[in-house]
């Protein structure tokens, strides 16, 4: 037990730990889709903050396209992961071992913020996770986001199950108000992302401008 971690802390560690250690790559190798179509409104050299990036699929595909790119997770299993597909790939990424909690969210220090699937937070955490992901961002830069919405529990193909992890346009406005939303899209497609998300799901893609 860690002596300042939040309740449930320790059992997630241990769950994700558990699940990174299987054979493989669980979200598999290839980038989140979004963030490959979204991609295009990134500067080039881009400084990138990628969140809870697990086994690095998408920060190891940013840092090939010449980003500069920082990533974190709270399973070491997964970072070991990440960084062994970074080196296969030949691509440099500052990797840490960080839960969101604990992460400094530095202000205005990234031109975008990466952040697909990480509904591991209830509404309370959440609202400290996007108020560092907003801080963290430089004026002007862009928070990519993709999740489930609650639709997502009726597929059961991916995410989680509790209701309130789950995002709605409307939680997201009410998360940054401040926000320019160059795409808030909640819609239904088929996903193939390893083993974990598979099948027809329930989605929302989110891009976000700080003014
Ligand atoms: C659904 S996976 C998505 C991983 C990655 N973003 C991707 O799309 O491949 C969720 C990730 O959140 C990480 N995670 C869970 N709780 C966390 C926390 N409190 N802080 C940081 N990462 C966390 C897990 O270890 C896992 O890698």
């Amino acid at each position: 037990m860690h002596a300042s971690s939040p309740p449930g802390f320790d059992d997630a560690l241990q769950r994700w730990n558990e699940r990174f250690s299987q054979p493989g790559y669980l979200f598999g190798r290839e980038p989140n889709a979004f963030l490959v179509q979204q991609s295009a409104r990134l500067v080039p050299r881009a400084r990138l903050l990628c969140v809870a990036d697990g086994e690095g699929r998408n920060s190891t595909w940013l840092a090939a396209r010449g980003h500069e790119v920082t990533a974190f997770d709270l399973s070491p299993v997964a970072v070991n992961k990440a960084q062994a597909l970074a080196a296969e790939l030949g691509v440099s990424v500052e990797y840490q071992i960080s839960g969101t909690d604990t992460w400094a969210w530095s202000a205005a220090q990234y031109d975008a913020v990466v952040a697909i699937f990480i509904q591991f937070a209830a509404p309370a955490q959440r609202a400290a996770l996007f108020a560092g992901m907003w801080q963290t961002l430089k004026p002007g830069g862009l928070l990519l986001i993709q999740g489930y919405t609650p639709k997502q529990l009726q597929y059961r193909t991916g995410g989680p199950q509790q209701l309130d992890h789950l995002y709605t346009a409307e939680l997201l406005r009410e998360l940054l108000p401040e926000a320019h939303w160059l795409e808030l899209r909640e819609h239904d497609a088929v996903l193939g992302e390893g083993s974990a998300h598979r099948g027809p799901s329930a989605l929302i893609d989110a891009v976000a401008r700080k003014p």
